[in-house]
């Protein structure tokens, strides 16, 4: 089998971004590709397309195996830029008989390029379409995690194009999951599922049982971000169950920003004493930390400690930026408390308690504030709250 071939007559053809370091505020230290499937059939079919930039290098791909004019249909799972950027030069190339797409489809189609006269072939879930000798089922996913998204199901080959779900923002020259060091792709996908798709948990939660229900022969699951999954398709499937519970373990994240290290030193003693009660805590600076970092620690931890000095009667900006890309992320079931050092009017712990009640984070207490710089005093009654947070989250943990 060739490096980039799914199955016989089934090739990878989409486009590595070694070069990416931000998505929408997600740090993709590691790059991404776009995803991009060619099923040589009766009908070729090219399954979802490349961002605009990487145009040249889906079009290299697909003539090393046709010539992209044979191009029968296009399978649009989902038009979100980094996967449609390049649909009207590929349209105008190779002028398909049918641009295949769900109903959400459609309309995100027209109103990203304003061409409603392309040879729209509408799917719904359920809907199959022949190929010649494959045959392609339709899945929608709305919302996961756009209106229009779909799943596309080859049934002979038990291959499911799953869209972005699944993925992993890596780029690599490996194309499947037995080719690189697992622990490396599950770590990227825990990023991915914490910073895209958390929002949509319960909408996942119902994905995954009626992909149950529905028995498919998951021989392969090729998302269109990352590496295709071949040999641990259970894993990321049982993985996805796990996230999208909400299930987490008994540890304390100590979120923080300080202006002149008092609420740094609150954090420290803080941390000690929910560890002196057995809540393993971690120290998370904001200065030193990216919040897509963060959010992925996030998805694990049973408590979320805040901290922030007040300036000019707020918070201080990070943690801002912080817990409102959190907030867009809706983490659920967690527990939450506030601390801070403040100078005069001492408003940032009640901002950060009401932005976790927004959050629907179950507050322990009202929170401490300090005046200044903590007195040896005020460092043992930090210690102490961290150890009145541990019993409370000991307590839930029992219950
Ligand atoms: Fe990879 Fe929702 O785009």
């Amino acid at each position: 089998m060739e490096k980039n071939q799914l199955a016989k007559g089934i090739h990878w053809v989409g486009a590595v971004d070694w070069d990416v370091r931000d998505f929408h505020g997600y740090s993709t230290y590691k790059g991404t590709s776009y995803n991009a499937f060619l099923i040589v059939d009766e009908k070729i079919t090219l399954v979802d397309t490349v961002k605009r930039s990487h145009m040249d290098q889906l079009l290299y791909n697909i003539s090393q195996i046709i010539d992209p004019v044979e191009i029968d249909y296009l399978v649009v799972n989902h038009v979100e830029l980094d996967h449609s950027g390049c649909i009207p030069e590929i349209i105008d190339l190779i002028k398909p008989e049918k641009i295949i797409c769900s109903p959400m489809g459609e309309k995100a189609l027209v109103a990203h390029f304003h061409q409603d006269d392309w040879p729209f072939e509408v799917v719904k879930s359920g809907t199959e379409i022949s190929l010649g000798k494959r045959t392609m089922q339709f899945i929608e996913t709305r919302m996961l995690h756009w209106p229009d998204s779909m799943f596309t199901y080859l049934k002979e080959d038990g291959i499911l194009f799953s869209s972005d779900a699944f993925g992993q923002h890596l780029a690599s020259t490996e194309r499947f999951d037995d080719e690189i060091e697992l622990s490396e792709i599950m770590k990227e996908s825990e990023k991915y599922y914490a910073n895209i798709l958390n929002l949509f948990s319960p909408l996942i939660q119902k994905l995954l049982k009626s992909i149950a229900e529905m028995n498919l022969d998951l021989k392969m699951i090729a998302p269109d971000h990352g590496v295709i999954w071949r040999q641990n398709q259970e894993k990321i499937i049982e993985a996805y169950d796990k996230w999208s519970k909400a299930e987490s373990s008994k540890k304390a994240l100590v979120i923080y920003d300080s202006m002149w290290h008092s609420t740094e030193k609150m954090a420290q003693a803080i941390a000690n004493g929910l560890e002196a009660e057995g809540v393993p805590a971690e120290l998370i600076n904001m200065k030193v930390h990216h919040r897509s970092d963060v959010m992925t620690k996030v998805l694990d931890a049973r408590a979320i400690i805040l901290g922030s000095s007040t300036l000019n009667n707020g918070i201080l900006p990070r943690m801002a930026g912080f817990l409102m890309y959190m907030k867009g992320l809706k983490p659920a079931n967690k527990f939450g408390a506030a601390f801070g050092s403040f100078g005069w009017s001492g408003e940032a712990v009640g901002i950060l308690n009401s932005m976790m009640e927004d959050m629907k984070i179950d507050l322990i207490g009202e929170g401490l504030r300090l005046k200044y710089v903590p007195t040896d005093e005020s460092i043992a009654e930090c210690r102490d709250y961290g150890r009145t947070l541990a019993k409370a989250i000991n307590e839930q943990d029992n219950n």
